[in-house]
């Protein structure tokens, strides 16, 4: 009788010789960045085309001409109604909510929050980083040197004791970064209790801030969305208005980097930025804000257009879930993630992540290199995998997951067969 090795051999030839028949189709699928479909990217056409008919002059402002750096009176308070508070502590800016972010963290570096001592001065600065997390956030820690403690993701949130005890007592901790809606990349949404413990945080450092990164406000994938607490609430009522910024964009609502984004915060924050802010820049573009606050018109509408996107989306997180039930769904070793809304599936298979990864792109399929969901791009579990199913169209998907669904067998029986030799 063939010793238990000689049989998983046997399997892994045989997946090996699957796995090269899915090569020599050389097909080419990128599922590594969360961008919009080119058909959600249509949706927002219309905009366009409306764009020559409006009045660029309102209450009047001339959307034209320079001014009002904090954006115009609609479009502040159709953020507003996004974030559930009220219009003077929004600003509206172009294209990038990362760009707001980066651009805090600087002013917090070279200037201080609102009158404490520049970041760069300090001997050390630490942001607590929930993982899997977003990439880019981590990106901007690294670049400004600030030193990053992971903190476990949980189905509900990040680790909130380990957050309480970490902020509570080390003054350089400065900040945190959360995605709190449809999380990228586990599609976590934070629970109202995780929610009014991050905003009832008692920090040894005054200048402590949540970076509440809510990229994905309105992006359900069902016909109804899950509520979120609203933070700025919970936090006055705890004493810590100052100590929340939030983000948004219409990135993955209109046109990607070419849309409108936000920031909120207290009122304080907010002069405190725009003073800084004064001095970079005279305005944001005011015309592509009159241009989408036509289109998008209020809230309700959103959901409506969000709708829309939903449909072109959904089909192709049934089919990841379809497939990925009939080849895992008894196998412990491979989970992933179901999310209710969002760009992302989180795909966790313990010690085969980068395995999984070099396989993929060896049949022509790219996925977000192994570790980038964590600090420092280290994962010790070399578990992490973010899928982006929104960009190839279903039959790439479907391809694309026939390469992923080999590339996990191979890795898998890899890592037994390995465990035998030791
Ligand atoms: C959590 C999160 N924040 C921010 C962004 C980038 O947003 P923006 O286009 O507004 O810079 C993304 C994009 O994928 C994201 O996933």
């Amino acid at each position: 009788m063939a010793s238990e090795k000689e049989e998983l051999s046997k399997q892994l030839s045989n997946e090996e010789r699957n796995f090269k028949k899915l090569q020599k189709r050389s097909i080419s699928v990128d599922m590594t960045r969360g961008r919009p479909g080119a058909l959600q990217l249509d949706i927002a056409m219309p905009m366009l085309k409306m764009a020559g008919e409006l009045d660029y002059v309102q209450n009047g402002i001339d959307a034209r001409n320079y001014g009002d750096l904090a954006g115009i009176p609609a479009a502040r308070e159709l953020f507003a109604q996004l974030f559930e508070v009220s219009a003077d502590e929004v600003i509206v800016s172009d294209g990038s909510s990362l760009d707001i972010m980066y651009t805090l963290v600087q002013f917090a570096m070279q200037f201080g929050v609102l009158g404490t001592e520049p970041w760069n001065k300090l001997q050390q600065v630490k942001f607590l980083c929930p993982a899997p997390g977003y990439d880019r956030h981590f990106a901007i820690c690294r670049a400004f040197g600030i030193d990053m403690l992971t903190v476990p993701m949980l189905d509900d949130g990040p680790d909130m004791d380990m957050v309480e005890e970490l902020v509570r007592s080390d003054d350089s901790v400065k900040g945190i970064w959360c995605v709190p809606k449809y999380s990228n990349p586990t599609g976590v949404v934070f629970c109202d209790r995780t929610v009014e413990r991050m905003a009832s945080l008692k920090p040894a450092a005054k200048d402590f801030r949540v970076f509440w990164d809510n990229a994905y406000i309105m992006h359900t994938l069902n016909e109804t969305d899950v509520p979120l607490a609203n933070i700025f609430d919970l936090a006055r009522k705890a004493g810590n208005a100052d100590m929340i910024y939030s983000f948004t964009s219409t990135s993955k609502i209109t046109f990607a980097g070419s849309g409108l984004a936000a920031m909120a915060a207290s009122k304080a924050n907010i002069d405190d930025i725009l003073s800084k802010l004064a001095i970079r820049k005279i305005n944001s573009n005011k015309v592509n804000q009159v241009m989408h606050v036509a289109y998008l018109r209020d809230k309700q509408n959103i959901s409506l257009i969000m709708q829309r996107h939903a449909m072109l989306l959904r089909p192709k997180f049934q089919l990841f879930e379809r497939r990925m039930s009939e080849a895992f769904g008894d196998c412990a070793d491979v989970k992933w993630s179901r999310p209710g809304g969002g760009y992302f599936i989180s795909l966790d298979v313990e010690g085969c992540a980068k395995r999984i990864v070099e396989l993929c792109a060896q049949a022509g399929i790219k996925i977000t290199p192994a570790g980038s969901t964590f600090p420092y791009g280290f994962d010790d579990k070399d578990s992490n995998l973010r899928i982006a199913p929104s960009v190839p169209t279903l039959e790439e998907m479907d391809f694309a997951l026939d390469v992923l669904i080999e590339a996990i067998k191979i890795a898998l029986l890899e890592k037994q067969i390995a465990k035998m030799d030791v």
